[in-house]
C-alpha cells in the first residue's frame, strides 16, 4: 500500500466552479491563495457536467478550472463523481436505484441514488473513473483523489432489494458453506425460520412482525458494508494503476455507523472525514440534554468533535488524517443551524490539528444560490462577499503548528459488529452504542486524558497501559484473542454488555463472558433495562459513603475469582455485584457517568497516567512537544491559572508548562 502522511499542517477548500460563472474563477482562486489555502477539492458531484449525455464529454470547463487554480499555486484533489449518477444513466438502467426499507425505489433527484452491488453501475463507474484518471494523471497540479463522497451516508449503505438482495445469498453461501451451518448460526429453529434453499433468503425488511432475526440483520449489514468496500476498491484499482503518483483518500462522515470503516479505509493512503460540529451535536447526539445543546449550540461539543477525530486517526494506525469538509459557517441539514460563534472556525481547525489532522479543507468556498444547499453558507456569501468564516480563516496561521507526535498510553476499543448488534437490540429506547461509548470517552476527556481509539485487533500494534472498552458486546474470536493477549500486562476496563454475543450475533451459550472468562472472574446474573424514571443506587463495598446512581442499564455479576468493588443497594439486583475486578481487569455493569469516571480516575492514578480535572467546555490534548488547550465556552474560562478567552485555544510548549 502506498502510505503517505503529511508532516506540514495545511488548509484548503471545497470549490464548485461548475456552480458559478467562469468570469469569477480567477478571482476565487486568487482569494484562496491570499487566504493561505494550498488545496482545493473539485468535481466530486460533476458527472453530468463532464458527460451530459451518454458518450458525450465536456472536459474543457474542468481542464480550464484546474489550470486557473494551478496558476495560483493550489494543489488539487479530484473527487470521482460516482455519488451522483446522471439522469440519462438512471433512465437507461433504472435498476441501479436502491430500495428503501419500505420496499420503495428511491428516485433520482438528489444524490447517492445507487445500489453498491449493482454490476451495471459498477461498470459505469469503472468507465468514468478510468476516463477521468487518464485525463488528469499527468497534470502537475493534481495530487490526489477522493473516492465518491461520504460512502454509505444519509442511510445509503443498505438497499433492501435489487442487486443487493440478489447477491446476498451468494455472500452467505461463501461465508457459511451450507444451509445447515447458516440455520445453526442464525438460530433459525426459532419461529421456524430454517431455510432449505439459498434463494429463499431475502433482505431483512418488511418481515411480517416488526423484528427480523438479529443475526439475519447483522449479516445483511455486514454484507452491505462489504458491497461498499468492493465498490470503492474497483475505483482504487483503477486510480492506482493510472495515477500511481497520486494519493487516494475518502471523506467519511460524522458518527459513521453503517459501514465497517476499518475495512473501508484500509486500502487508502490516508483517511479523511467531514466535520460539522454544530450539526453533530444537534442532529446526531440525540442523547444529549437540551441544556448541553443550548450551551454548545454555536461551537459543538468538544468531546463529540474530538471523538470523531480520534476514530479517524485510529483507522490509519495513528498516522495523520484530513478533515475534508470543515464547517466554516452555518450548515443547512440539522434541525437548527445557528451561525458558529466568533472564533469557532479557528478553534475547530486547531483542535483538528491537535488530534492528528494534517489537512483541514473548508466546506465550501462560495455559498450556492441554487438547489438543495441554498441555505448552506460558504467562506463567501452567495453574492461573493466574504462571510464570517472568511475573516477567521484569514487570521488562522497553520504554520504555527509543529509536527504532531502524540503517543497515548490509553486506548479505547471500538468495533462495528458491536455497534450494529447493540443498536439492533438496544433493549432500551434511550440507549445506543454511541451513548455508552461517549460516556466512557467523555469521562477520559474530562480528566484531561488523550486517547487512541482503535479496533481490538489493533492492540497488537502498540502497547498501551490502560485499555477501556465501553461497549464491545460482540467479540469475534480474533478480537477476543487480541484482548486476552494483552490482559497480562494491561489494565482493562469493560463496560456493560461486554462479550454478550458470539460472532453470529447470538447470546453466548454458556452466558456472558464466554470468550473473556479467563480474565473476568465472574458471570452475568441478570440485566435490567430501566425507564428514565427508574434509577438504582450502587455502593462501594469498602466505603458505604461512596455511592452513585445508575440509570438506563444495570447488570449484575456472580463472582468466582473476582472481587466485588460495588454492589446494588435496591431493586431486583439488590445485593448483587455491579462492578467487579479480577487482577487488572475491571468490569462495570451499571451506567453511571460518575461511577465510570471514578473508576477510570483511580486506575489512571495507579498507572501514573497524568490526569487533571478539566473545567466544563475546556479540554487539553497532548500533541507530543506541545499541548493544545481549547475553550469551547462562549465565556472566559481558566485552566491551571491560565486565562482562556471565549471560543479560543492556546498552544503550549511542554517545556514551559
Ligand atoms: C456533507 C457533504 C457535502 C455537503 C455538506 C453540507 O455531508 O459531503 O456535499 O452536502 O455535507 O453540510
Amino acid at each position: 500500500m502506498n502510505q503517505r502522511s503529511f508532516s506540514q499542517f495545511s488548509l484548503g477548500v471545497c470549490d464548485y466552479p461548475e456552480h458559478v460563472d467562469e468570469i469569477d474563477w480567477a478571482e476565487h482562486a486568487r482569494q484562496q491563495r491570499k487566504l493561505g489555502l494550498t488545496w482545493v477539492r473539485l468535481a466530486e458531484f460533476a458527472w453530468a457536467k463532464i458527460e451530459p449525455s451518454e458518450g458525450t464529454f465536456e472536459w474543457s470547463w474542468l481542464d480550464k478550472a484546474i489550470d486557473v487554480y494551478a496558476k495560483e499555486g493550489l494543489s488539487i484533489v479530484l473527487g470521482t463523481p460516482t455519488a451522483t449518477p446522471p439522469a440519462w444513466l438512471i433512465s437507461k438502467y433504472p435498476d441501479i436505484l436502491p430500495i428503501d426499507e419500505n420496499g420503495q425505489v428511491k428516485k433520482f433527484g438528489s444524490r447517492r441514488h445507487y445500489d453498491h452491488a449493482s454490476e451495471v453501475y459498477r461498470q459505469e463507474c469503472r468507465r468514468i473513473v478510468t476516463l477521468m484518471a487518464n485525463r488528469y494523471a499527468t497534470h502537475p497540479a493534481v495530487k490526489g483523489w477522493q473516492t465518491d463522497n461520504e460512502l454509505g451516508h444519509e442511510g445509503t449503505t443498505v438497499s433492501y432489494g435489487g442487486a443487493s438482495e440478489k447477491r446476498f445469498p451468494q455472500w452467505l453461501e461463501h461465508k457459511y458453506g451450507s444451509l445447515e451451518a447458516l440455520n445453526q448460526a442464525w438460530g433459525n429453529a426459532f419461529w421456524s425460520q430454517d431455510y432449505s434453499a439459498w434463494e429463499q433468503i431475502k433482505a431483512p425488511n418488511l418481515t411480517a412482525v416488526r423484528q427480523a432475526n438479529p443475526s439475519h440483520r447483522l449479516d445483511y449489514q455486514r454484507f452491505c458494508s462489504d458491497m461498499i468496500v468492493e465498490f470503492q476498491q474497483l475505483q482504487i484499482d483503477i486510480l492506482r494503476d493510472v495515477c500511481p503518483e497520486h494519493f487516494i483518500t475518502h471523506n467519511c462522515v460524522i458518527f459513521s455507523a453503517e459501514c465497517d470503516l476499518y475495512k473501508l479505509t484500509k486500502p487508502l493512503d490516508f483517511v479523511s472525514w467531514d466535520s460539522y460540529p454544530i450539526g453533530m451535536l444537534e442532529f446526531f447526539a440525540d442523547w444529549e440534554s437540551e441544556d448541553v445543546k443550548t450551551e454548545y449550540a454555536r461551537t459543538g461539543h468538544p468531546d463529540l468533535v474530538s471523538l470523531n477525530h480520534d476514530i479517524y486517526r485510529g483507522l490509519c494506525d495513528q498516522r495523520s488524517f484530513w478533515v475534508m469538509e470543515q464547517q466554516c459557517g452555518h450548515a443547512n441539514w440539522a434541525q437548527y443551524n445557528p451561525i458558529p460563534a466568533q472564533g469557532a472556525v479557528k478553534l475547530w481547525s486547531a483542535q483538528a490539528w491537535a488530534h492528528g489532522a494534517s489537512g483541514v479543507i473548508y466546506f465550501r468556498f462560495r455559498a450556492s444560490h441554487y438547489a438543495q444547499e441554498i441555505m448552506h453558507s460558504g467562506l463567501l456569501h452567495q453574492n461573493g462577499q466574504p462571510d464570517r468564516g472568511y475573516q477567521e480563516v484569514q487570521s488562522f496561521d497553520p504554520g504555527i503548528f509543529p509536527t504532531n507526535t502524540q503517543n497515548s498510553r490509553v486506548a479505547v476499543l471500538h468495533d462495528y459488529d458491536s455497534l450494529w448488534s447493540y443498536n439492533h437490540q438496544p433493549h432500551n429506547q434511550d440507549l445506543s452504542y454511541w451513548y455508552q461509548f461517549v460516556m466512557f470517552y467523555g469521562a477520559l476527556r474530562e480528566l484531561g486524558v488523550s486517547v487512541d481509539i482503535i479496533h481490538p485487533t489493533q492492540l497488537k500494534n502498540k502497547r498501551y497501559d490502560l485499555v477501556v472498552s465501553p461497549a464491545l458486546t460482540l467479540l469475534t474470536p480474533e478480537s477476543a484473542k487480541s484482548v486476552l493477549d494483552v490482559a497480562p500486562y494491561t489494565t482493562l476496563i469493560f463496560g456493560p454488555r461486554t462479550d454478550f454475543r458470539d460472532q453470529y450475533g447470538k447470546a453466548a451459550k454458556r452466558g456472558q463472558f464466554e470468550q473473556l472468562a479467563p480474565i473476568i472472574g465472574g458471570k452475568l446474573i441478570n440485566f435490567d433495562s430501566l425507564r428514565p424514571t427508574l434509577q438504582q443506587d450502587v455502593q462501594e463495598e469498602d466505603d458505604s459513603n461512596c455511592s452513585f446512581t445508575a440509570s438506563l442499564w444495570c447488570e449484575s455479576y456472580d463472582v468466582d475469582s473476582a472481587k466485588v468493588l460495588y454492589s446494588y443497594r435496591q431493586g431486583p439486583l439488590h445485593g448483587q455485584a455491579a462492578v467487579i475486578q479480577y487482577k487488572q481487569t475491571i468490569t462495570i455493569g451499571a451506567l453511571s457517568k460518575g461511577l465510570i469516571k471514578t473508576i477510570i480516575k483511580e486506575q489512571c492514578e495507579q498507572l501514573s497516567i497524568k490526569i487533571e480535572e478539566m473545567p466544563d467546555g475546556v479540554r487539553v490534548t497532548d500533541c507530543g512537544s506541545h499541548e493544545l488547550v481549547v475553550n469551547f465556552n462562549q465565556q472566559r474560562s481558566s485552566w491551571k491559572g491560565m486565562a482562556l478567552l471565549p471560543v479560543d485555544y492556546k498552544l503550549i510548549p511542554k517545556v514551559e508548562h
